[in-house]
């Protein structure tokens, strides 16, 4: 049975004190406890709110990214250790913000993915094709790539910690969220691609998120896909009670 999960990354937004009364509402509204809820702030308030979520069974922390290496001279980096060390249990990479804002391409998220393994903190792996690789149809072809050169070379026991989240990027903070059939089929998609890769039993064990523009409207339909586990929501994460109509709507 693969856990559902509901993943809030909140990118550059609130402050600490904005941040800690935003988790105490979601707390409140989030009544579905057999939803992992993961709450992925910046950087600055991760040991806050783990401690805030300490011994809240179906509450965890993510970082939003982590720097490739151990540790060293990488002025303003945050190490993946470091993240560990603050009580968070995941790491987002390789969000399309990274990768179109700040250049990290499929090689360079291997080994933050390894880096965070290594760690004992879970990837989120974020992948997904632009609205130009979807209008020449060869969004699968990209998907496949991404996880080819990001995470097909790890060993089926780390694979299967990895968390993927599909989120196309023309759907992210666009409004324009993926059809059923859409998200269906890509999920359907990747799964198979673990399955050739890794085998039947990994890939019926692997989880999928779907991310872009989901929203208390929208949440239900898309978690009743097959092969949709959850979701990784950015906007409608600043809202409590969005956030919790979507975790309650599993
Ligand atoms: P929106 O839910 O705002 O479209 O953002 C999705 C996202 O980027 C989550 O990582």
């Amino acid at each position: 049975m693969r856990k559902k999960i509901v993943a809030g990354n909140w990118k550059m937004n609130k402050t600490l004190s904005e941040g800690l009364k935003l988790v105490d509402e979601i707390v409140s509204s989030s009544e579905n406890n057999s939803v992992l809820k993961i709450i992925a702030p910046p950087f600055i308030h991760l040991a806050s709110i783990a401690d805030k979520l300490k011994g809240k069974e179906d509450f965890e922390v993510a970082a939003q990214n982590c720097h490739q290496v151990e540790s060293g001279a990488f002025t303003g980096e945050v190490s993946a250790e470091m993240i560990a060390s603050t009580g968070a249990k995941y790491i987002i990479i390789g969000h399309s913000e990274r990768r179109i804002y700040f250049g990290e391409n499929n090689s360079l998220l291997a080994q933050k993915v390894l880096m965070a393994l290594a760690n004992n903190v879970i990837p989120i792996f974020c992948l997904g094709e632009n609205a130009a690789d979807r209008a020449a149809n060869i969004h699968l072809d990209v998907v496949k790539q991404q996880m080819k050169e990001s995470l097909f070379n790890l060993l089926p026991a780390d694979f299967s910690k990895v968390i993927v989240a599909y989120e196309p990027v023309w759907a992210i903070g666009t409004g324009v969220t993926a059809t059923t059939h859409q998200a269906q089929g890509m999920h359907n998609f990747i799964r198979s691609e673990i399955n050739k890769k890794y085998g039947k039993m990994v890939s019926e064990e692997s989880i999928l998120l779907y991310g872009g523009s989901v929203n208390a409207e929208n949440a239900k339909e898309l978690f009743a896909c097959l092969d949709v586990d959850g979701g990784l929501i950015g906007g409608a994460s600043l809202k409590a009670g969005e956030f919790g109509a979507i975790v309650n709507s599993f």
